[in-house]
Formats: structure tokens, sequence, C-alpha cells
């Protein structure tokens, strides 16, 4: 017997492989309410939540959230010190996803975070391994000039020993350096549709060499009330557009 179709997006939609979404707008969700910040992070973790569930089951390949960018350590302590704790509570209740088959990596300069807190980074990686349904890429600290210097360090390393001439040096060289090809055997492929609610029309150091070729998606929503149907709205969208990358 055929399958009924069961997904909400109308027949013929292209659902892009790698969608990121920029999380942001948690702070002013929570100022129009009169509540602290960190209020607004957490109910930011809970949408987090039900929008990866919905992208695993829209059809997305690749996810990736930017949760912590490398400049978010200008805010003041008390609110990243939150924001790390949330980072730990949600942790354990990501674990979740491993039933839905998603597996979960981070990308991002993680020696600068809490032992404790890279313990379990490393503990979910490693459980999540084998998922196949979807790879989620949690971005903390990470900052895409951070991940391009990153990779150029490494590739100069190889020059300096020998394994590698400068003049082999390509678009994969670097790019086979970044995070989202350093994921234990994956390499997740360029960006297609980035997703910022909040209003705010930026990069904000997300995905700079991913994105060369992706899409844009903005939305004045603020990210603790991005709802399922909004995701699907992007993707909408996406699938309207027309890619050319340089052709005609
Ligand atoms: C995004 O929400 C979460 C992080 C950057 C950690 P914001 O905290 O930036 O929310 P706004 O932009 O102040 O509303
Ligand atoms: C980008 O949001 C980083 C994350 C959502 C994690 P920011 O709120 O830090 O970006 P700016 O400061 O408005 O550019
Ligand atoms: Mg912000």
């Amino acid at each position: 017997m055929a399958q009924k179709n069961t997904s909400p997006l109308p027949a013929g939609t292209r659902v892009p492989v790698h969608v990121g979404v920029i999380m942001d707008g948690n702070g002013r969700w929570a100022k129009k309410r009169g509540l602290p910040r960190k209020i607004g992070h957490r109910e930011g973790a809970q949408t987090f939540r039900a929008i990866t569930r919905h992208a695993k089951n829209l059809g997305v390949k690749y996810f990736t959230v930017y949760a912590f960018s490398t400049e978010n350590w200008k805010r003041p302590a008390d609110e990243v010190e939150a924001i790390m704790d949330l980072f730990e509570k949600y942790l354990d209740e990501v674990r979740d996803f491993i039933e839905e088959n998603i597996r979960i990596c981070f990308i991002g300069d993680r020696s600068m975070l809490r032992e404790r807190l890279q313990e379990k980074m490393r503990s979910v990686e490693e459980d999540s391994l084998n998922f196949t349904a979807m790879t989620l890429l949690i971005a903390i600290n990470y900052g895409g000039r951070d991940e391009i210097t990153h990779s150029v360090r490494q590739i100069a390393q190889k020059v300096k020993s020998g394994e590698l001439s400068a003049e082999d040096i390509t678009d994969d060289t670097i790019n086979s350096f970044l995070y989202t090809s350093q994921l234990d055997g994956d390499i997740a492929p360029d960006v297609d549709l980035i997703i910022r609610p909040s209003g705010e029309q930026r990069l904000s150091n997300f995905l700079i060499w991913q994105s060369a070729y992706a899409e844009y998606y903005f939305t004045n929503i603020l990210w603790p009330d991005f709802k399922p149907e909004d995701l699907e709205k992007a993707i909408i969208a996406y699938s309207d557009r027309n890619r050319r990358f340089g052709g005609v």
C-alpha cells in the first residue's frame, strides 16, 4: 500500500538539506514581559526543542543552531552564567533526541567552556554517533572567523611539517578543517537556508564560510515565539527561490 504523505508542506516543496537558525530575540521577549533576560533564554531553549523535532519531521538532514557566539562573552557575567547553566540542564534533556534517531554534534571552541559542560557534550556526541534521521549541530562558543582561523592554523602546521605543500591548498582544504567538516566521520554540506528571527538582518559571525550561497529568511518574530509553522513558512519561501550559484 502506498504510504500517505503526512508532511504539512505542500506537495513538491524542496526541503533544504542544511538549515541554520540564529536563535535571537530571547532578551527582548523577556523585556517585553518585564521578566529577567534569563527567563527569555529558558523559553528560547523550549522553542529549540520543538523546532529541532519539527525540522527532522520535515526532512531536514542537517540542522545547525547558533546558541552562543564567540562575542557573547561580552555580556554581563550573570547572564553568561545563566546561559551556561541552561546548556548543562538541556544537555541532559537533549538525550530525548536520541530516541528520535537524531545525531548531536557541537561546533565551536569548546576549550573555554566549563569542564563539566565539555564532558556532557562529549558524552551526548558519543551516545548519538550512529543516529541517522538528522544531524543537529549546536554552535556554542562558535564564531565563523574563529573557525576559519582555526582551520588555517592547522593547515599551516601541515605545511610546516611537510605533509602539505602551499600550492596544494584549495577551498576544499580550508573547508575540510572547519568544525562543520570535523564531525567524526561526517561532513556537513554548505548551509542552504539561514533563518534569523527577531528582526535583525545580519549574520553575526554565523557560518560565514559555509553560507557563501545560502538563502536567507528573516522574520520579526522573537525566537521564544517561533512556532513549527514559522519553520514551514521559511522552507516554503526557500523552495520558491531560484538559486543560480553564479550561473544563468
Ligand atoms: C539570543 O537572544 C540568545 C543568545 C545570544 C545567547 P538574545 O539574548 O540575543 O536576545 P536579544 O537580541 O537581546 O533580544
Ligand atoms: C547572535 O545573536 C548569536 C546567537 C544567537 C547565539 P546576538 O544577539 O549575539 O547578535 P547581535 O549582537 O545582535 O549581532
Ligand atoms: Mg540578540
